[in-house]
């Protein structure tokens, strides 16, 4: 006595209801990110079928697919475009309404391609974008620290060790620490960026195909430096290059998650180093006098969640043996998640540190006379003490230390990188080259995929 099951007609089969929902997953409303990359990606590929011996699509049948292509985005933009549970994700919806459209030129477009090596092109060309506009929104933080580093550059503040009063430092030094570690960050984000500047497109669904497709027409088409070059290995990567991404995206969250946390800090009335704008703080329902710092909270709680689908994706990749495995497809929330997540911190960020006051008096207030114990010693140092010695000494009289002008400490710590050492030039000069290398990337991918589409791209 069976039960009797459901099933939904999909273009790869009839396929039971519970099974479809479970394989299917969240595939309908994350693929609507990828509807872009998909339509470029096919477009590519219908190019290359109409170049290629034997000619699977005709010129005149090849324009007529990248129109609709075209008008696919369009459809996009508008809200229009839907993807169905029998469609399963974006690929098969497009192929559906190019079937729909232009009956069997649509159905001609699939020719040596699967679904991997097309889910592979999609992840690769989102990513893309995503990294440009991502190092934008970094290098615009990075900015706004550097600008609050040069107006605040002499201004003293105590340097502290396990949060304990350490040493004479400066708000220069703090600002331009944060904007430095983004520097690194975006040369980290640059390099995952060339890492994803290689084309799978072609793979097929792991193993290429019996006929000359051109790889390195269809890469260059889509403004990739070169293709993959194995095929297998153009599958095997998928997840692991999630994880790549996703790791570089965890680094932008760490140095924001170190900058919050000290301006969570630095902001209680406790210290009053600083300020952040009245609209970047939230009240409480029940507490009138209240101004929470909650962006720099929640980013302290994103940077986890950041780095948890990082060890995600990584695990998911982890467990796989070669060729292309459904598994791979979870990756594929994890990674928009945490690029939506870490651009989303940085763009919370920005006017927070554009806006934030820095209270010299108060900031003078945390100079308490051990601030300067070290420097004491290494005075005595200078007349001719062993260093241990004059140590020992100021540790035995730390009592004794007196009052001193923090902004003369600083005067003395010239050397390079120091608080009165500080080279912002050349931290603008980094910063604006690395942001200019990923805006020239950006405006040459766009232009091949405006030749490749025959339209202005991003498509309005
Ligand atoms: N939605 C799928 C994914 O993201 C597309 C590839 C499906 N391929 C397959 N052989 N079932 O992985």
């Amino acid at each position: 006595m069976g039960m009797s099951r459901k099933t939904l007609k999909t273009t790869v089969g009839l396929i039971g209801s519970d099974v479809l929902d479970y394989t299917v997953g969240d595939d309908p409303t994350l693929d609507l990110a990828l509807i872009d990359a998909d339509c470029a990606g096919s477009a590519a590929h219908a190019v290359m079928l109409s170049r290629m011996p034997g000619h699977i699509l005709s010129s005149a049948e090849c324009r007529s697919v990248i129109r609709e292509l075209v008008a696919v985005m369009r459809s996009a933009r508008a809200g229009t475009f839907s993807i169905t549970l029998a469609d399963q994700d974006v690929h098969l919806a497009v192929e559906r309404t190019l079937t729909e459209k232009l009956g069997d030129t649509g159905k001609k477009v699939h020719t040596f391609r699967s679904r991997n090596d097309q889910v592979a092109v999609d992840l690769r060309l989102f990513i893309r974008e995503e990294l440009f506009g991502l190092m934008d929104e970094a290098a615009e933080l990075a900015g706004a620290f550097l600008a609050f580093a040069r107006r605040h550059a002499a201004i003293p503040m105590a340097g502290r060790t396990h949060l304990q009063p350490a040493m004479p430092s400066s708000v220069g030094l703090w600002a331009s620490a944060h904007a430095e570690s983004l520097l690194d960050d975006l040369r980290e984000l640059a390099s995952v960026l060339d890492l994803n500047d290689q084309c799978p497109l072609g793979s097929a669904a792991s193993y290429g195909v019996p006929a000359p497709i051109d790889r390195r027409l269809t890469a260059r088409l889509l403004g990739f430096k070169r293709p993959v070059h194995n095929v297998l290995y153009a599958n095997n990567v998928r997840g692991k290059h999630e994880a790549r991404v996703l790791a570089a995206c965890g680094q932008v969250m760490l140095t924001l998650a170190r900058a919050a946390e000290d301006l969570i800090l630095f902001t209680m009335p406790e210290f009053g180093y600083f300020q952040l704008p009245e609209d970047c703080t939230t009240g409480s329902s029940i507490m009138p006098q209240k101004r929470n710092p909650d962006v720099c909270e929640l980013v302290r709680s994103r940077a986890a969640r950041v780095w948890s689908r990082t060890v995600c994706a990584a695990e998911i990749a982890r467990g796989l043996p070669s060729g292309y495995n459904r598994d791979l497809q979870d990756t594929k929330g994890e990674l928009m998640d945490g690029l939506a997540v870490t651009r989303g911190s940085l763009r919370a960020f920005l006017p927070l540190v554009r806006g934030m006051k820095a209270d010299p008096a108060a900031l003078r207030k945390g100079f308490t006379p051990d601030v300067f114990a070290t420097d004491v010693a290494l005075e005595q140092v200078s007349a001719g003490v062993p260093f241990r010695d004059a140590y020992h000494y100021v540790k035995t009289h730390l009592d004794e230390l007196g009052h001193r002008d923090p902004a003369e400490a600083l005067r003395r710590k010239t050397h390079y990188g120091a608080p009165a050492g500080l080279d912002f030039a050349w931290l603008a000069r980094e910063l604006s080259a690395v942001r200019a290398a990923g805006k020239r990337r950006c405006r040459s991918a766009h232009a091949a995929l405006s030749r490749l589409l025959g339209t202005r791209y991003p498509v309005v």
